[in-house]
């Protein structure tokens, strides 16, 4: 049961509320939309870069900084992208006057009958993407998403598995700095300290002994592709939910480039950001059975209204994403990984795992003699940005515990138009900046100006 026919619709239609646009109301719409593109009309209210700058110059000059940071620098920061101008178009848009709560059909406001074709399309684009039965697309971030599942599938207090936060669990995988360690009883797995890999064994062995009510398998750095049956074996032999947090292998997902957690786990939690390539935000996928629960833990149990201008920027990152070219970038965003990984080898850095299958790495700084926050400092002094990381093995006398990881991703630079060879050169930098070998900025900046993020606007 596709959950667009859940019991939010019907509810509505039983009190008469539902104003559902008929597939004319959209044909009219397309219409419009041709018509527009040959007479280049804007809709009232479209965003005017000359209004802010005219009307507040701080707030102008700091859009105006940024995207030149975004621009003369390499953005290796793995949860990052570029989103397209359609995009940012959509997320820029008068969408975001509307208030929309509840879903589209059976909705608390009126006026909504143009942003639920909105929703209609980012749902249905979302479910063929993903081979999904059903979509919610209007967690406001990954961490409402996940908020939300934990919401339709746990009461509070009950026990779940989630990888450990120093080997690379999300701060909503139990940390007591978040809801999720506050209000659950979280059981850490880790990875196995010598190969960087997951050892599912392990994994098994605490599941039988915690019998968790759900297991969260999903990370902020693990570079390797989850076996994500055999987490459904472990979740069924203990009796557990099995959620997916794949935040960040998304947008591979998408493009076919890694495996789909969707055959495997009950819920699927996202954000559309990252390699997806869409707007800030969040997403959640699961089978007909669940899609009730998931509908109503969204709204109204940790949200309220929906921000219709990011729901419609979403269906266009959908869309983009199910083209060949999108399928493509992201089997180029693992070929520069594999490249840039290797090239950091070359240039002393121990790479996690030997390697990677995804957009990321994870690299422990230790052999050139600089703890992680040094290493962050001399790469931002070079224009190269990327985070620091906890590592699995990290207490070593020589940089006295001092944490040695940075954390690496190349979905903006593939997105750029970077390839391999490019990322052999920033490894090249990489290595010349942690050496302090010399000044690395100016070609840093030569680098990235050889490919800018938004080649139209120059
Ligand atoms: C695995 C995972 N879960 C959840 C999130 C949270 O996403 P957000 O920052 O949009 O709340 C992230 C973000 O990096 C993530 O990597």
């Amino acid at each position: 049961m596709p959950a667009t026919t859940a019991s939010p619709r019907s509810t509505a239609s039983a009190r008469g509320e539902a104003a559902v646009a008929e597939p004319a109301e959209a044909e009219k719409i397309e219409d419009r939309a041709r018509a527009a593109a040959r007479d280049g009309t804007l809709p009232a209210g479209a965003p005017d870069f000359a209004a802010l700058l005219r009307q507040d110059p701080e707030i102008a000059g700091a859009l105006l900084g940024e995207s030149a940071r975004q621009s003369d620098g390499l953005q290796l920061i793995a949860a990052e992208n570029f989103a397209s101008p359609a995009v940012l178009a959509a997320l820029g848009s008068p969408l975001g006057n509307k208030y929309a709560e509840g879903y589209p059909g059976a909705r608390h406001h009126g006026g909504c009958e143009i942003v639920d074709l909105a929703e209609r399309i980012a749902v249905e684009r979302a479910k063929a993407l993903f081979g999904a039965e059903h979509a919610n697309v209007q967690a406001h971030s990954g961490s409402s998403a996940v908020l939300a599942a934990y919401a339709a599938l746990l009461r509070p207090g009950d026990t779940v598995l989630a990888m450990s936060l120093p080997h690379g669990g999300h701060l909503t995988h139990g940390s007591p700095a978040n809801f999720s360690g506050r209000w659950f009883d979280f059981a850490g797995y880790g990875v196995d300290e010598e190969s960087g890999l997951l050892d599912y064994d392990a994994i098994r062995a605490l599941a039988l002994e915690r019998r968790p009510k759900a297991i969260v398998c999903g990370s902020i750095s693990y570079p390797r592709h989850m076996d994500y049956a055999e987490f459904r074996d472990i979740a069924d032999e203990t009796g557990a939910y099995l959620i997916a947090d794949v935040a960040h292998p998304m947008g591979l997902i998408a493009g076919g480039a890694a495996p789909s957690p969707v055959p495997y786990a009950d819920v699927v939690c996202a954000t559309t950001h990252k390699v997806l390539r869409g707007p800030r935000g969040g997403m959640i996928l699961c089978g007909g059975r669940l899609a009730e629960r998931i509908d109503r833990a969204v709204f109204p149990f940790t949200q309220g209204g929906a921000q219709m201008n990011a729901v419609a920027a979403k269906a266009v990152a959908f869309g983009e994403a199910a083209t060949p070219a999108f399928g493509a970038y992201t089997h180029q965003v693992i070929a520069n990984a594999r490249a840039l990984a290797a090239a950091l080898a070359g240039q002393g850095l121990t790479i996690t795992t030997g390697g990677t299958d995804t957009h990321l790495i994870t690299a422990d700084t230790a052999p050139l003699g600089v703890d992680a926050r040094t290493a962050r400092g001399r790469l931002a002094a070079a224009g190269i940005v990327l985070d620091t990381c906890a590592l699995p093995c990290e207490v070593r006398e020589d940089l006295a515990a001092r944490r040695t990881g940075i954390r690496l991703g190349t979905a903006a630079v593939t997105t750029q138009g970077m390839g391999e060879a490019e990322m052999r050169e920033i490894a090249d930098l990489i290595g010349a900046a942690l050496r302090e070998d010399g000044a690395v900025r100016p070609a840093t900046v030569a680098l990235a100006h050889r490919f800018p993020p938004y080649p139209e606007r120059g």
